[in-house]
């Protein structure tokens, strides 16, 4: 499946086909996706800021990365899945191999990371990894703004992309980065380009699960919200407590009822015993 579906990528961007990918970090999430047939999956880091309730991506573990990894995978046996590398958990070859594949066990069909390290495109693929890059803002690594929007950054994003593209890539996200560069990067590379706030020209698109459920109040300029499941949690916490508070929940229409005659025998042999 996994060698299948990298097969297919590329012939998606040979055909011009887009990619539709999002991100998801538990099972009804990864099954939700799976049903509305994504083509990938990434369990990304960002794990730590929407779920975990961590404060930046440096706080994500690998631990942490494996754990939701797993949910995903059995939530969507069928689905490609990439999973992120977290903050300093590739800083040598050896080490990028080491969680690469620790997260290959949790499910993961190929992994990403931030950077232009061919060195490791290389380790990993020769460890039988399949590798996504990741240019443009680094979470990670940068502060939150656009990439590339000077000469000096839009030439080193491209030529890092070539760089990564050379040493095997089979895709790259590119995130926060002028749609002119995103396009330039996508016609200049093998892999298949992945957007997000990259504009409409690359071979397929990525968003933060959340962000497209509307779980927050905050929207992002590059994001699209497709629900509003904050909004929807907020009502449904606050209508339940009331609820409780006022007993009007649960009737019996949300319990059973002890058959007639078990309820006699009980109140004969054990409620009059007591009194
Ligand atoms: O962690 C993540 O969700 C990502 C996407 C924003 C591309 O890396």
């Amino acid at each position: 499946m996994k060698m299948r579906m990298i097969s297919r990528f590329a012939e998606m961007k040979r055909l011009g086909e887009k990619i539709a990918m999002l991100t998801a970090y538990d099972a009804p999430q990864a099954r939700a996706q799976q049903e509305a047939r994504v083509d990938a999956i990434l369990v990304g880091d960002s794990v730590g800021v929407n779920i975990l309730g961590y404060a930046s991506e440096r706080e994500v573990t690998l631990a942490d990365m494996a754990h939701h990894t797993r949910a995903v995978r059995r939530g969507a046996p069928e689905a490609f899945i990439l999973s992120d590398l977290p903050f300093a958990t590739y800083d040598s070859p050896e080490q990028a191999v080491a969680s690469a594949k620790y997260l290959q066990q949790a499910g993961a069909d190929a992994v990403k990371f931030e950077g232009a390290h061919p060195e490791l495109v290389q380790v990993l693929a020769a460890a039988g990894v399949p590798v996504c890059g990741h240019l443009g803002y680094e979470p990670q690594h940068c502060e939150r703004r656009v990439h590339g929007k000077t000469f000096e950054e839009a030439s080193k994003i491209f030529a890092d992309a070539k760089i990564l593209d050379e040493a095997g890539v089979f895709m790259l996200v590119i995130e926060l980065a002028p749609a002119e560069l995103a396009a330039a990067i996508t016609r200049a590379v093998k892999a298949a380009t992945i957007g997000i706030g990259a504009g409409p020209h690359t071979d397929g698109q990525v968003l933060v699960f959340p962000d497209v459920l509307g779980y927050t109040e905050r929207n992002f300029r590059h994001n699209r919200r497709y629900a509003e499941v904050g909004a929807a949690m907020r009502n449904s916490a606050a209508a339940y407590l009331q609820d409780v508070r006022a007993g009007a929940f649960p009737t019996m229409a949300n319990c059973s009822a002890m058959p007639a005659e078990a309820l006699a025998q009980f109140e004969a042999e054990i409620l009059e015993r007591q009194s």
